[in-house]
């Protein structure tokens, strides 16, 4: 239809985005009380791994969201040496806490990937956070899904193709949602565009100052074997 405005029809077709392969939306795949373990979960985390608010590289601009990890790899960021796993907290030296067992659970029944997850990134955005478009690079195991939790406030979450600039969808997330990018969609950019501030309450005050949402991303990073 090539933009040709269809009679009758609101949207012309230049309009059609396709969702990538291996795209997966689980609503609410964790109840309340699922999530409510999660978050205790985080909570015991962050006391020996503590939220901390990485740079990005060479610019050294913070990134608006805090972090901590579980699992035998970590994602970081600084000025310095930029993204890359590392198996220590930044500020502390200490190893991040273990992979839940819920989360390995939750991997095993979505990833189809004959390994473990090595990493789970935890993101805590503000209420005034983002993520910008990006694509997930600084793996080995590109052909391993990635698994990612959402819990406490909505997030309009989207999602475009392999290619920055193109096309793109966008579908609010809830507590409980779990997302595969799986396949295709593993290659794809997404990002955050806003946080829908005291959606949940889910997080408490006295854990999480000012609220907002916690995301939970799993992701083999080494090739197995
Ligand atoms: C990410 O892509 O790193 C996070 C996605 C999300 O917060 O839902
Ligand atoms: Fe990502």
């Amino acid at each position: 239809m090539g933009g040709a405005t269809r009679p009758g029809y609101i949207a012309d077709m230049s309009d059609a985005f396709t969702m990538p392969g291996g795209f997966r939306l689980l609503p609410g795949y964790f109840d309340r009380a699922a999530q409510q373990a999660l978050i205790d979960l985080v909570v015991t985390a962050s006391r020996s791994a503590p939220f901390w608010r990485p740079a990005m590289p060479r610019t050294g601009q913070p990134l608006s969201v805090q972090m901590t990890n579980f699992g035998p790899l970590g994602w970081v960021t600084d000025k310095a040496k930029g993204y890359r796993y590392e198996a220590c907290h930044p500020e502390t030296g200490q190893p991040w806490a273990p992979m839940p067992d819920t989360l390995l659970t939750l991997w095993r029944e979505v990833s189809d990937y004959p390994a473990e997850p090595e990493a789970c990134l935890v993101n805590w955005y503000a209420p005034t956070s983002k993520m910008g478009m990006h694509i997930d690079w600084d793996e080995e195991a590109t052909d391993a899904a990635v698994v990612s939790v959402s819990l406490g406030d909505k997030a309009r979450f989207r999602l475009g193709g392999p290619k920055r600039g193109g096309k793109t969808a966008s579908m609010v997330l809830s507590s409980g949602d779990v997302v595969v990018l799986g396949g295709a969609s593993r290659r794809c950019y997404h990002g955050v565009d806003r946080i829908y501030p005291g959606s949940s309450t889910l997080l408490s005050d006295e854990h999480f100052p000012g609220g907002g949402r916690i995301n939970l991303t799993m992701r083999r990073v080494t090739i197995p074997g």
